[in-house]
């Protein structure tokens, strides 16, 4: 059986109650520590667009659960994730070795922040990443609701490498074709990407960028402002907060799905 890696013994893991078990359809690597994998989709795995599920793998009593974004559109019959390797990691490191044909768990109920309905109405909306904090943001800038809501989206994503940006890089190149979004997103889609460790056209942290004001230089924009722009932050807990901060420099209020404000934040991924 080629799924031995993770699946030595499936008769000894029965599917857990509670979950969906998906089959992974396509595997790619970008480098050592990303990889993007995409699987079925039960019909009745129903998230909004920008959600995490909780990912595990069958091969334990117990399995191993994790937060992962869901980085496809509510809409696509297949679900897409783009994941870190962890050394090590009690998830990632099985997970790393994933093939089609294998089984992925995914917890019903998928939740997040990261959503249109959090965020109150505005013109522009921001969506800030670092790493695989791009995820949620794949999903919704696929996602034709986000094209209602918003005049322009404006997808920033920093990594260390310049390699790192390949995920992101292709999802925009792609988008352009996509039948379903690819004409609404013509001059209203922005995608700003920058390394901090190699050299690359564009450099620097985004707190920074914000902060020095480069960022408004380069994209040919006013500076963030509460009656016109919206934002969305993904990434490490110290990017978080100090976006967070930056953002409510500029004005701008954290809200949540309970309480819909002009700028969210997922703290799912980070302990
Ligand atoms: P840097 O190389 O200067 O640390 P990581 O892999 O550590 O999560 O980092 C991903 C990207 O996020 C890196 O480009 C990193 O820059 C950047 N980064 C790390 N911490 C912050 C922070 N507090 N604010 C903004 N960007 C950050």
């Amino acid at each position: 059986m080629s799924v031995a890696v993770l699946q030595t013994k499936p008769e000894e893991f029965p599917i857990p109650e509670g979950v969906f078990a998906e089959t992974v359809t396509e595997v790619k690597h970008y480098t050592d520590n990303l990889f993007r994998f995409r699987t079925t989709r039960s019909d009745s795995l129903r998230f909004r667009s920008g959600e995490f599920v909780m990912i595990g793998l069958l091969n334990a009593k117990k399995p191993v659960y994790r937060a992962y974004s869901v980085a496809s559109p509510n809409w696509d019959e297949n679900l897409e994730f783009f994941s870190i390797k962890v050394p090590n990691g009690p998830l990632t490191e099985h997970l790393q070795k994933i093939q089609p044909g294998h089984t992925i768990l995914i917890r019903k109920k998928p939740t997040g922040t990261l959503v249109n309905d959090a965020l109150i109405p505005g013109k522009r909306l921001w969506m800030f990443s670092t790493g695989t904090g791009i995820a949620p943001f794949a999903s919704l800038i696929r996602d034709p609701e986000t094209y209602d809501k918003f005049e322009e989206v404006i997808l920033t994503h920093t990594c260390r490498e310049v390699t790192e940006l390949k995920y992101g890089q292709d999802l925009i190149k792609e988008i352009k074709d996509d039948p379903l979004v690819g004409e609404l997103i013509e001059g209203r889609l922005r995608y700003y990407c920058t390394t901090t460790r190699e050299e690359y056209p564009f450099m620097g942290r985004i707190t920074d960028l914000m902060k020095s004001g480069k960022l408004f230089e380069d994209l040919g924009v006013d500076p963030i402002n509460l009656e016109v722009d919206r934002g969305m932050i993904c990434g490490s807990m110290a990017m978080l907060n100090e976006t967070k901060e930056i953002l409510e420099s500029f004005g701008l209020e954290e809200g949540a799905n309970s309480k819909p404000a002009s700028f969210v934040i997922e703290r799912a991924f980070v302990g």
